[in-house]
């Protein structure tokens, strides 16, 4: 009786064991299954879509210089936009209330001239900040449209224009004024941009636009809205008050993230980020040239993590077609990613190629500017 009570607990047990064994199996089987097919999907999907038509230097994109510039002239801003990354850039390390160097300024802008002609098609002048606050931005800007030989853009908040300080831009002869409003309601412009008000910058706009006319200035005047849950619903009000107020041009733009640091409203896996993946434009497009006076392949970088290196002991010319750069773009073509920022970004998404059909800034520029 005992030996069998024995054999039927053993059996049991045995039973139990090889269970959570069978059991354990095929969890690794399943295992090795989703990595084997997460790896053929990853690789059929990259090699049978770098379209190498597409993602090369073709149309404005040229391997000699960069078709478009961006200067950002500070790190300091007056206001603390919920969808910007100024508010925790300024808490953080990285944060030294830097203005550009006018003497760095002039370096690019000759460069410009030298090696842009034909190719850059605009240097943008903007900020991680308001480019408005760094004291020698109208002069930086003049010496731009006198010296560079191509078209002259500013992105502003408009929040700190006067008439002195409006003519005085208007007279520097900039191409266009790309004004950041992002809201057709008081309320929600004080949510949105916390710290301004509508009424202020709407009479700075309106003001601007009068003084344009009345000067028959050249430059045009675009309004700008970064489209997210808080302000979705005055898009129309937005656009058809700004058409009618005779701005050159409503543009709404796509919320991104800030390479990844700023996901909010973004939906975010990191699996699918590099499954189903194209290159980022920005590294065959652009550089940057920041407030500490370093060159930057990301203009949606707060945080130096694209910092190529100091313009001092360089050129842009130089950097464009050096190493850094074609290794780089190797990475996005082949989606085997060292470069851990670009690796995490989703916001390659947002970047549209110049045979793609989405549009982009340079499109605008483009099509109102030249
Ligand atoms: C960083 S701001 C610098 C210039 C200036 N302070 C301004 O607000 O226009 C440049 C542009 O980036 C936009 N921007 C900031 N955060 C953004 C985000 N998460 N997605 C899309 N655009 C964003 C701003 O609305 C603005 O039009
Ligand atoms: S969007 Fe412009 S104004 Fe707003 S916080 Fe960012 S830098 Fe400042
Ligand atoms: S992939 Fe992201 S981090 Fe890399 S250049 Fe493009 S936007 Fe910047």
């Amino acid at each position: 009786m005992n030996i069998k009570r024995i054999i039927l607990t053993l059996s049991k047990k045995i039973i139990k064991i090889s269970n959570k064994i069978s059991n354990l199996f095929l969890l690794i089987v399943d295992y090795i299954f989703e990595l084997l097919y997460f790896t053929i999907d990853y690789y059929i999907f990259n090699f049978m879509t770098i379209d190498k038509s597409i993602y090369s230097f073709n149309g404005r994109l040229s391997e000699k210089f960069p078709s478009n510039i961006l200067v950002d002239i500070t790190e300091v801003c007056n206001l603390g936009c919920i969808h910007c990354p100024h508010p925790a850039f300024k808490l953080s390390d990285h944060y030294s209330k830097k203005m550009l160097d006018p003497n760095l300024n002039k370096k690019m802008v000759d460069e410009v001239h030298k090696y842009g002609a034909g190719i850059t098609q605009y240097i943008r002048y903007t900020s991680n900040g308001e480019p408005l606050v760094h004291p020698k931005s109208y002069e930086m800007i003049l010496y731009a449209v006198e010296n560079s030989n191509t078209k002259v853009t500013l992105t502003t908040n408009g929040t700190l224009l006067n008439e002195k300080k409006m003519t005085k831009l208007l007279n520097t002869g900039l191409h266009l004024i790309d004004i950041s409003v992002d809201a057709f309601n008081e309320e929600t412009y004080k949510k949105v941009r916390v710290g301004g008000d509508l009424n202020i910058t709407r009479k700075n706009i309106l003001k601007l636009l009068e003084l344009k006319k009345n000067c028959s200035a050249n430059t045009k005047i675009i309004v700008s809205f970064v489209e997210q849950k808080e302000n979705t619903a005055e898009i129309e009000d937005f656009k058809n008050f700004w058409v009618d107020a005779g701005a050159d041009e409503v543009l709404i733009r796509a919320l991104h993230s800030h390479a990844g640091q700023n996901l909010m409203e973004i939906e975010y896996n990191e699996i699918d980020n590099m499954k189903n993946r194209k290159p980022c434009l920005y590294p065959w497009e652009r550089i940057i040239l920041n407030a500490k006076g370093n060159l930057a392949f990301c203009p949606t970088d707060w945080f130096g993590k694209s910092e190529i290196t100091h313009y001092e002991n360089t050129s842009i010319k130089k950097i464009w077609s050096d190493v850094f750069y074609s290794d780089l773009r190797e990475q996005h073509l082949t989606n085997k990613f060292t470069c851990e920022f670009c690796k995490k970004c989703p916001d390659w998404k947002e970047t549209n190629w110049p045979k793609e059909s989405g549009k982009s800034y340079a499109d605008l520029v483009e099509r109102i500017l030249y």
